[in-house]
């Protein structure tokens, strides 16, 4: 009999553990996990090699290094216009994926209600059901001119339902795994409706930089539309602007009073987080005008060589706007090749093709929503992507 949780039990083991093991086991180049198969800046990795040798490797202060702190909250006004005091308005996170869980734990009781825009990044879901959160979901869709677009009326029903409005509406843009980038239009439809419920919004903008349609350049933080800076938390990481995902620094920017719910929690999950690294982060944040132009030409390069390949084999892939991720509707080959859902789609593509790509169906309250499609990665040498689109179309040549 399982010891897990009633509300952990649900969620099982995760995708990307899955697929990872039947990748290896197949052999498959892995487009399925977000995370680059090249190392970030040598400048970033020596300060923090630097500073495990010269500073004390002691706990650091549980909202985060100070340096750090300001670098971040300088880099939040350089995007947003608003001011930002790093000693009460910055914590410093375990990753990303901590803010998130310190947001919904610190800001939320058990019995409240929070928008989940889906597909949704997966820790979303499981936080709220570790707080005691009920989910409502609102979708993003695929729309013929080839991007997702929020469901907007959807949204405003989400606002209607009966009973206190939604605690948190929990935004990702730019969007994994779809690879949208929400327009002002749709981001100024959620300030809208939560500046007059009430509801706080928590902004995952892990992907600020890695935006690639000149139409959505620059990426729009939500925290800077009119009425939304007091109810916005920023959270940002250094993963993926700097091509360091292992290193799990991420930071939360927002006034004092949500600041010291996000803290609150934060001091009981992880207290503070690796020293040295905070160093370095600081200083990758210095210098990311230098580090972030060649990561994406690389993340260019993936983008266009993977969706071309994708579309040459029968698949149809979304417009990616940003991230690292394309979304691709597999359900014209799936029916040539007599294979149903995602999870047999990427099945039959790692067994068969060599290359592993990750069922989207997981990451929604309605499932049904991901089953025609399949998300890549293209966050990979210009070698992997080489490696995978030889495969993919070999694979293609064999079963036509
Ligand atoms: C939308 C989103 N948020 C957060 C994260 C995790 O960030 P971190 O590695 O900093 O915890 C990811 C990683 O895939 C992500 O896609």
């Amino acid at each position: 009999m399982s010891q897990t949780s009633r509300a952990l039990l649900p969620f099982g083991t995760t995708i990307f553990t899955t697929v990872s093991r039947l990748a290896q086991r197949h052999n498959a180049v892995n487009l399925a996990q977000g995370f680059p198969d090249f190392d970030g800046p040598d400048f970033i990795k020596d300060a923090a090699a630097q500073a495990l040798r010269a500073h004390p490797n002691q706990y650091a202060p549980s909202p985060g290094l100070p340096l750090l702190r300001a670098r971040a909250a300088e880099r939040f006004t350089a995007m947003t216009g608003l001011p930002a005091d790093p000693e009460s308005d910055v914590t410093v996170t375990a990753g990303c994926t901590e803010a998130i869980a310190a947001c919904v734990l610190g800001l939320c009781n058990p019995g409240d209600r929070a928008v989940l825009i889906e597909p949704f990044y997966d820790s979303y879901r499981a936080c709220l059901a570790m707080a005691g959160v009920s989910p409502v979901p609102v979708a993003v869709r695929p729309q013929p001119t080839g991007r997702f677009a929020l469901d907007l009326d959807e949204l405003r029903a989400a606002f209607a339902q009966p009973g206190p409005a939604p605690r948190l509406l929990l935004l990702n843009s730019p969007h994994n795994p779809t690879g949208a980038v929400f327009t002002r239009d749709e981001l100024a439809a959620i300030a809208d409706l939560c500046a007059r419920a009430g509801t706080i919004v928590i902004a995952d903008e892990v992907y600020d930089r890695l935006v690639y349609d000149p139409a959505r350049t620059p990426h729009v933080p939500i925290a800077s539309l009119p009425g939304m800076a007091d109810r916005t938390v920023s959270l940002n990481s250094l993963g993926k602007t700097f091509s360091l995902t292992g290193w799990k620094i991420g930071w939360a920017v927002a006034p004092a009073a949500l600041s010291a719910a996000v803290r609150a929690a934060h001091q009981f999950l992880t207290f503070a987080v690796a020293t040295p690294l905070q160093h370095a982060a600081a200083e990758a944040l210095r210098r990311e005008g230098d580090a972030v132009p060649p990561l994406l030409d690389t993340l260019r390069h993936g983008r266009a060589e993977l969706s071309r390949a994708l579309a040459d084999i029968g698949l149809r892939p979304y417009a990616s706007e940003g991230t690292y991720f394309v979304l691709a509707d597999h359900s014209a080959l799936s029916a040539r090749l007599g294979v149903g859902t995602d999870a047999e789609f990427c099945q039959r593509l790692i067994t068969a093709a060599g290359v592993a790509a990750i069922p989207p169906s997981v990451f929604y309250v309605r499932p049904e929503l991901g089953r025609p499609m399949a998300r890549f990665a293209y966050c990979k040498r210009p070698e992997t992507i080489a490696t995978a689109v030889a495969r993919l179309r070999d694979w293609a040549a064999r079963s036509a």
